[in-house]
């Protein structure tokens, strides 16, 4: 069964238009998961926590192998029985934010994070990953304060590396990625989408 993944930077949209889809598909009665990483693991809940503690110093490398080993839990326990059982699962961000944040974003060599991942996941890579694009000002400016807080202390330039990361991402990947304008309507946005896996469910 297909597995689709949403990309973008924070405040894209990602978990917006999630929703609108899900909804169309419970609609539609489709045996589809929707899901974020690090997904309802106890174990992944526990190391994200741990990333986003800004009182924990955390190298980007560092950051690279914890993000590896909650995602090696979450596709372990939630996408590959999933998708053995014949679901359609959808997932906000995977390995291709590693890519932007750690690899673009940090300057982690992506060759590295590669390696790292693929054996974390198993070589389950996405059949279809939407990139929601958008200016990182504008991103920034959609996000409540706390979260707004957290981002303006990495600062605007490290949001332009990782946007510019996910449109180098979306070329080199270009068999599996769809580029969507993240400044459009969210209904427009997601049935934009919602063509796109109708299309590959078919
Ligand atoms: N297409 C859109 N146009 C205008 N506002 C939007 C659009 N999509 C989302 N928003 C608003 O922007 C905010 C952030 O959206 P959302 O939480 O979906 O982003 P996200 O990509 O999931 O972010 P995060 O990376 O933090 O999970 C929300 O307040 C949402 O209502
Ligand atoms: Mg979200």
């Amino acid at each position: 069964m297909p597995f689709f993944t949403l990309e973008g930077i924070d405040g894209s949209g990602k978990s917006t238009v999630i929703s609108i889809i899900q909804k169309e598909l419970e609609k539609r009665n489709a045996n589809f998961i929707a899901v974020r990483e690090p997904g309802s693991t106890g174990i992944g809940e526990k190391i994200r926590d741990m990333l986003l503690d800004p009182n924990v110093f955390i190298s980007p490398v560092e950051e690279v192998y914890l993000y590896a080993t909650s995602r090696a839990i979450f596709v372990r326990r939630i996408v590959l029985p999933a998708l053995n059982s014949g679901k359609i699962v959808i997932s906000e961000r995977y390995v291709d934010s590693s890519f932007a944040y750690q690899g673009y974003g940090k300057g982690v060599p992506l060759k590295f994070i590669y390696e790292i991942n693929k054996t974390a996941i198993s070589g389950v890579f996405p059949n279809l990953t939407v990139l929601l694009d958008i200016d990182p000002s504008t991103g920034i400016k959609r996000l409540e304060s706390k979260k707004k807080d957290r981002l303006e202390l990495e600062g605007l330039n490290f949001y332009e590396r990782v946007r510019d990361g996910y449109l180098k991402l979306a070329e080199r990947f270009r068999y599996r990625y769809m580029v969507v304008d993240g400044t459009k309507e969210p209904g427009e946005i997601a049935s934009i989408v919602l063509d796109k896996l109708e299309r590959f469910m078919q």
